[in-house]
């Protein structure tokens, strides 16, 4: 079992959760693939820096995340920045040979993506794209029934990820808000988890229909540090403008022939990670709710007309990953443990010499997906989504 030194650059949301798996990793799954070893952080500023290596466990600390780049003793780049310098980053890291981990949206689109995947493809470095919600142990069980034909030919997909932090107009205008940092707006930063997991249960996107929404034009300025998440108010100082989507709508239909929609939103009040997902299949149906990551529901024609429904499944130790988690059905996972999970199979992937999914292939698909959703919503029209070849066939 090897040591392998990881560079994290960011010490925001995701700095937290990826340290938090990187010391948990080991003590859920044993024995553990490798040992990840906290080695470096970075941030934009020398107190960040510090701090961050103070709090999350980090030998060093930098305000240059070229010097992790170039350091020989690092094995593993992680990303954690806002969206703007996960390409420059990511293309460094490959061209020094490292594993890369980065969160999502791999960038903020199809055309850096792309810059992205080819700097990787036939490197034989492991990449990974952090779409962590596909590994919640409930939506590793839809794949598997899915898998296995129990709920037969999928008809239907409605996904949705609605959201309340930022329905305040007065909430800060992070960098969330702002295209040149973030791309785009609920569509890349929300919606694109859903994208990622219809992928994975249905397959790949053939065209959308879309529409793409800003309800709040602009908001308070926000001064330095880690996006606010909405947390603090942005006070009465001066305004400036939201340039990306807060809605997102669009229609499905799966090159498979399936049909489907995705909704996601941040003014849905009431609404926290409301990450839903209804399949109809021609044997079944399932039920999924982040806000109740816990309970699968799943239906089964197959059951008797007097006793069909909906059940409820909660995920433990007879479901993926349970072999890692907690020994007892309902004790409770989190979004903590996706990312525990998520660096397992990760690190797996490093240690056995393979490859793991969702990869940059898999955001750069995503990428090419919101491209089209955007285009459009541009040109109110039923858009054609390319595949890329090596994808049309996988099994993700
Ligand atoms: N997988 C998920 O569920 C999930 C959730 C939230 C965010 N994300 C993604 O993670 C990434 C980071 O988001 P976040 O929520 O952690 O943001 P954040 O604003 O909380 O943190 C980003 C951090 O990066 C730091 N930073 C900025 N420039 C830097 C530089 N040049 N060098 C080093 N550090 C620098 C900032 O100071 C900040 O602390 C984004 O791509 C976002 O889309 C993924």
């Amino acid at each position: 079992m090897k040591n392998l030194n990881v560079g994290l650059i960011g010490g925001g949301f995701m700095g937290k959760a990826h340290s938090l798996a990187y010391s948990a990793m080991p003590m859920f799954f044993w024995p553990a693939p490798a040992i990840p070893v906290r080695h470096t952080i970075a941030e934009a500023n020398e107190s960040l820096a510090s701090e961050a290596a103070r709090r999350f466990g980090f030998e060093n600390s930098t305000t240059d995340w070229h010097s992790i780049v170039e350091n020989p003793a690092i094995d593993v780049v992680d990303i954690a920045t806002p969206n703007h310098l996960h390409a420059e980053i990511a293309i460094a890291a490959a061209q020094a040979g490292k594993h890369i981990i980065c969160e999502k949206p791999l960038a903020r689109t199809g055309e850096e993506s792309k810059a992205m995947y080819e700097a990787v493809k036939d490197t034989g470095i492991v990449h990974m794209v952090a779409f962590n919600y596909r590994r919640t142990p409930s939506v590793a069980l839809a794949k598997r029934y899915i898998q296995e034909g129990a709920i037969g030919r999928i008809l239907n997909f409605r996904g949705t990820y609605l959201q309340d932090w930022s329905a305040d107009p007065d909430s800060p205008l992070s960098w969330r808000f702002q295209k040149n940092i973030a791309g785009s707006g609920a569509l890349g930063d929300i919606a694109t988890h859903v994208i990622d997991m219809a992928r994975y249960l249905v397959g790949e996107f053939a065209s959308v229909n879309s529409i793409l929404s800003t309800f709040i034009p602009d908001r308070p300025l926000q001064t330095g540090g880690a996006d606010a998440l909405g947390n603090v108010r942005g006070g009465a100082g001066p305004r400036g403008e939201v340039d990306v989507d807060d809605e997102v709508l669009t229609m499905v239909r799966f090159a498979n022939g399936a049909v489907g929609s995705i909704e996601a939103t941040r003014n849905a009040y009431g609404r926290n990670n409301f990450i839903t997902f209804e399949i109809h299949g021609t044997e079944g149906s399932i039920f999924f709710n982040y806000e109740r990551r816990d309970e699968l529901q799943v239906c089964f024609a197959a059951d008797g007309n007097d006793r069909r429904g909906f059940r409820t499944v909660y995920t433990g130790p007879a479901h993926p990953y349970g072999e890692g988690l907690w020994p007892i059905p309902a004790l409770g996972v989190g979004y903590g443990e996706t990312k525990i999970i998520e660096a397992h199979d990760f690190f797996k992937a490093i240690a056995e010499g393979g490859s793991v999914s969702p990869n940059f292939a898999d955001g750069y698909q995503t990428a090419l997906i919101d491209d089209a959703i955007i285009e459009s919503a541009e040109k109110e029209a039923w858009v054609d989504v390319p595949v890329l070849a090596e994808l049309a066939t996988s099994t993700k």
